[in-house]
């Protein structure tokens, strides 16, 4: 039996039937949410809203230690982190899912590490290769591979950051996959990263960035999102 944490973003998953348990409290202070377990054919999957129940925490604002903290408590085999980003890579195309296998980090003033002590972690590679691949298995509509670049928001960013993240080599750019990626391997928890395009990065299309058209990719992407976890969590 696997058994893999899944952290929500900004897409609205269909979680409403699930009932959450535990509690929230963590050395490191609440975590965002209660997480909430979802059965999968003897195998499960634990959602937890990393924005809060009603989506209250700001990307800057989040609390990754506590979120990260919990998951790790629950003596889970891993965990996802799904995000809605914009595409620095004009190839890319909106509504795509991407499984990325690299970070750059540009947030700032984020809670980032466990340690008061020095300690470093290796993160040549940010992201498991196991879990990764359970994603991609059998999966010809997700694309193998990507930068995430993790700005710090609540901003878009403007045109010229967006050059200089493809310049740096980002193909991708969201604002919650750091620090949670580096906690996760703090605590050698297996994680990886699951993406959602829902708009063309700033200055990537010709058209000015739509909020609105945003939230509808990102509601019309849910189901595809739960599905892909449904049938990915037996291949963790
Ligand atoms: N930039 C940063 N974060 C995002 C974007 C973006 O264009 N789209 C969705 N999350």
């Amino acid at each position: 039996m696997k058994r893999i944490g899944v952290f929500v973003g900004s897409t609205p998953l269909p979680l409403s039937e699930l009932a959450p348990f535990g509690d929230r409290s963590t050395p490191w202070g609440e975590a965002a949410a209660l997480p909430a377990r979802h059965a999968v054919g003897g195998h499960e999957l634990v959602f937890l809203k990393r924005h809060g129940e009603n989506h209250e925490f700001a990307p800057h604002q989040i609390n990754y230690r506590a979120n990260i903290w919990l998951m790790h408590a629950l003596g889970l085999d891993g965990v996802i982190g799904t995000y809605t980003v914009g595409s620095v890579d004009p190839e890319l195309d909106v509504g795509q899912l991407v499984v990325p296998t690299q970070i750059v980090d540009y947030t700032w003033g984020r809670a980032h590490t466990f340690d008061d002590e020095l300690r470093h972690i290796d993160f040549t590679s940010p992201y498991d290769d196991g879990l990764r691949r359970g994603l991609l298995m059998d999966e010809t509509e997700v694309v193998d591979g990507g930068v995430y670049g993790a700005t710090q928001g609540p901003r878009l960013e403007s045109a010229a950051e967006i050059v200089r993240l493809s310049r740096d080599g980002c193909t991708l750019v969201g604002m919650t996959g750091m620090p949670e990626a580096a906690l996760a391997r703090e605590l050698d928890l297996p994680f990886a990263a699951l993406c959602l395009i829902v708009n063309p990065a700033a200055g990537v299309s010709n058209a000015p960035l739509d909020l609105d058209e945003m939230k509808v990719i990102a509601a019309a992407g849910a189901e595809r999102i739960v599905d892909l976890l449904r049938r990915a969590v037996s291949r963790f």
